[in-house]
Parts: structure tokens; sequence; C-alpha cells
């Protein structure tokens, strides 16, 4: 099945030549385009793209393709990828949103047996096909708004059997939906409330009674923490971490929300794919970062909602780093799933170019996510997951009209949804 989308404005974030698997330092900065192009698909792959110009490119406007687009006044992107999001959960949280618009803080609230521990009550009570349906709905509305991969964490579980019942919804929705999906056990993602004053039994729980079914079920790609203040010490996420990687699962980690925790140090040191929120960063997070395959990640939508600092997006990428920003979409500390959004935030709240938003938000979260090889630009061989844009003015249009919906149609797979 071939199709052909032609007339295209600007098609952009393409590559030729050798594909990078992500964009650190001055690279950012750097992000190809073709005016006037053309995109060819053969069944769920890129097959060609060129510009309209050239007597080949006359030729493939007047061919005959299964499937013929034509996108006059309007761009194509790479669907986005949403390396970080929490999307299994039972209910919404808006009146701690109050409480907090009130005063209270999210470590407050979090002790007082709100926040996640909230979470996961609902979850507990909630059935693995109510729990898929709502997620399969969430789903659908990042799609259409251009996301075209996604990792979708457990942790609103924090009992072995609620744990197993997220994983196995992210099961379900991996195998139902169209999107590229990854998988991560983050069962230390709070402490249940029997478990304070003793949090290293719940850490025995995790490693001994969860990580074995997890991995037996195969039901997880990578391993998640929440090191933080108030959370997990940088001890007890090293011992899940080396149980994690025993079985098989990749660490990614959440730190430096709430203070520097040595986070950032003990995902390095355990060759973390990504390391993620960042809102509290020091130098010597920064120069623990250069050189390591850890992708540091941040998180626009909970810094935005819950008016944390900002992390040093700037300093990181003028020390040579790559960054990567996703939406964190949860409950509790970032209810949207919107990666236009993102990319808004990224240029307006973190002073990135958009060319550097545009890396941050296809190129390194794939990376974030391990599918760079395969999503993340537009390249031959790589996945068909692109959009169509609305005709807009340039590419800049994008993070500059932030909250609009920009996006016309989708296609994941080189299939229209
Ligand atoms: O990434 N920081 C930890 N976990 C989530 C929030 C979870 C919640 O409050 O429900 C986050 O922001
Ligand atoms: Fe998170």
């Amino acid at each position: 099945m071939l199709t052909l989308v032609k007339n295209i404005k600007e098609l952009v974030q393409v590559e030729t030549g050798q594909h990078k698997l992500r964009a650190q330092g001055p690279e950012m900065a750097q992000m190809q385009t073709i005016k006037n192009a053309y995109l060819i698909v053969e069944d769920d792959k890129i097959k060609d793209f060129g510009t309209m110009e050239t007597p080949s490119g006359k030729q493939i406007a007047e061919s005959n393709a299964d499937i013929v687009v034509d996108a006059t006044g309007r761009m194509v992107f790479p669907t986005f990828c949403d390396s970080h999001t929490h999307l299994v959960y039972a209910n919404s949280r808006e009146h701690e949103f109050v409480d907090k618009i009130r005063g209270l803080s999210y470590e407050e609230i979090a002790k007082r047996g709100g926040g996640i521990l909230n979470s996961a009550k609902a979850t507990a009570a909630a059935s693995e096909d109510e729990l898929y349906e709502l997620a399969l709905q969430r789903l659908d509305e990042a799609m259409h708004l251009g996301t075209g991969a996604i990792e979708i964490k457990s942790g609103y579980g924090l009992s072995t059997e609620s744990e197993l019942k997220l994983l196995r919804v992210i099961r379900r929705l991996r195998e139902n939906s169209p999107l590229t999906i990854r998988s991560n056990f983050l069962g230390a993602h709070g402490i249940p409330m029997q478990y304070r004053g003793h949090q290293e039994d719940y850490v025995d729980l995790v490693i001994n009674e969860m990580l074995p079914r997890v991995a037996a079920e195969g039901l997880a790609d990578f391993i998640d923490v929440f090191c933080d203040q108030g959370f997990f010490t940088v001890d007890d996420t090293a011992r899940i971490l080396e149980a994690g990687i025993k079985h098989g699962l990749r660490p990614k980690i959440h730190a430096n929300e709430m203070a520097i925790s040595g986070g950032v140090q003990v995902g390095v040191k355990y060759n973390a794919i990504s390391v993620d929120h960042l809102e509290q960063m020091g130098d010597a997070e920064i120069e623990c970062l250069k050189g390591s395959d850890t992708m540091p990640t941040i998180l626009p939508g909970c810094a935005f909602f819950l008016n944390l600092p900002l992390s040093p997006a700037r300093r990181m990428i003028e020390a040579g780093l790559p960054v990567a920003m996703a939406s964190d979409y949860n409950p509790g500390t970032a209810p949207s799933c919107n990666m236009q959004l993102v990319l808004s935030m990224a240029c307006i709240r973190y002073r990135l170019t958009p060319e550097e938003a545009i890396n941050a938000t296809t190129l390194n979260t794939a990376y974030a996510m391990g599918v760079s090889r395969e999503l993340g630009t537009i390249a031959v061989g790589k996945r068909a997951n692109f959009f169509i844009t609305k005709p807009i003015s340039s590419y800049e249009y994008m993070p500059y009209s932030f909250g609009e919906n920009k996006v016309e149609t989708v296609f994941i797979n080189g299939k229209k949804i």
C-alpha cells in the first residue's frame, strides 16, 4: 500500500544520511526541513521524501499511489514521542488542586495521605476493565493531539495485585492501540501508610514480591523509582534498580522534583535511559550527566501546574547535554497529555528555540523511551507516524500559538486515524 502526501508547505524534522539517536548541545538547534515537499509511505514505513521542484518530484506529484493526500498550505511533522506518562489511573484530583490554590503544598497533601495514595485507593477499587476503558480514551485524545509513541508507568497500585493490574492494562493498551507503547514498572512511587516509618519493608516488597511477578509475566520494559525528599532514598533506589536490572529492566528515574536528591547520580550510576523532572539541579548534577547515556528529561506541565522552579534547560544545553521534554500526564501534577502545549512551554518558559523544542519533544523523547531508531524524525525506513497541520504560516507558529490545536490529520503506522 503506497500513500503519497504532496504539496507539503514544509516537511519538518527530516533526517538524511546517518540517523542520530539523540541531539545534544549545539545539535539541538539543528533541524532540517524541506519546503514544498512530498512524502511517500509504503505500508507502515517512510519510503521516500523530497522536494516537489525536481523532475522526479513532478512525476511523483502525478503518480497514482493508492492514497494521495494534498497538503497544500499545511506542514508535516513527525508525531511527538511522550516518554513520561502515568495515564492509567482511576480518578481525577481536582479537590487537591483547589487545596493547593488555597495554600497547601504537594508534599503537605502527600503527608496527610492525599496525592499518590489518593490515586492508589481509587485504583485499588477499580476493575481492570474500567481502568482500561479510561486509559484508552486518554490515549485516543493524546493521539489526536499529535502523539505517536508513549511511555506509560504503573505506580498507582502500591500493592502487588494493584501494580500487576495496572501493568496488565498497559499490556492491553499495547495490544489494541496502534501507538508505540513502552511500559514502566513504578512500584516505588509512594510509600503506603502502613509502611510509614519502616519504608525499607515496602522496598523489600517491591523487590521480592512485585518485581519477580512483573518480570515473569513480561509486563515492563523499564523500572522507575520516585527518588526524592519525602519519598524514596538513594539507597532504596539503588537496591530497586539493581534488582530491576537483574530482571532485564532498564532504569528510568523520577528525581530532583522536591529537592536535590542524589537521584540524578544514582540514575547515571545504573545507566538509566532517562532521569526525569530535574526542577532542582546543581552544577554537580549537570557535570554527572556529561558523557553518560542518560537523557535529562524535563516535565514542563508539572512545573507549571505545581508552580515549581524551572529546570535549567538552557544551562544543560550550553553544557553540551541533550534535553528531552515530556508531558508527565497524571492526575496529581500534570493533568494534560497535550504535547503541543509542552512544545510551547519549552519555548516560552525554558527559552528553547523552536528547533530545540522540536528536538526535545520528538527525537530526544524517542531516545528517552528507547525508540529513536524507529521514531522521532522523518527518515527513510522509520515508522510512518506523522501529522499534517492545519494551514499555518511557519513551523515557529507551532510553539507560538499556545493552547490552540494545530494538528489536523494524524497518521500512525502509515494509516490515517
Ligand atoms: O511525575 N512525582 C511523582 N510522580 C508524579 C506525580 C504523581 C501524582 O501526584 O499523582 C509526577 O509528577
Ligand atoms: Fe512522573
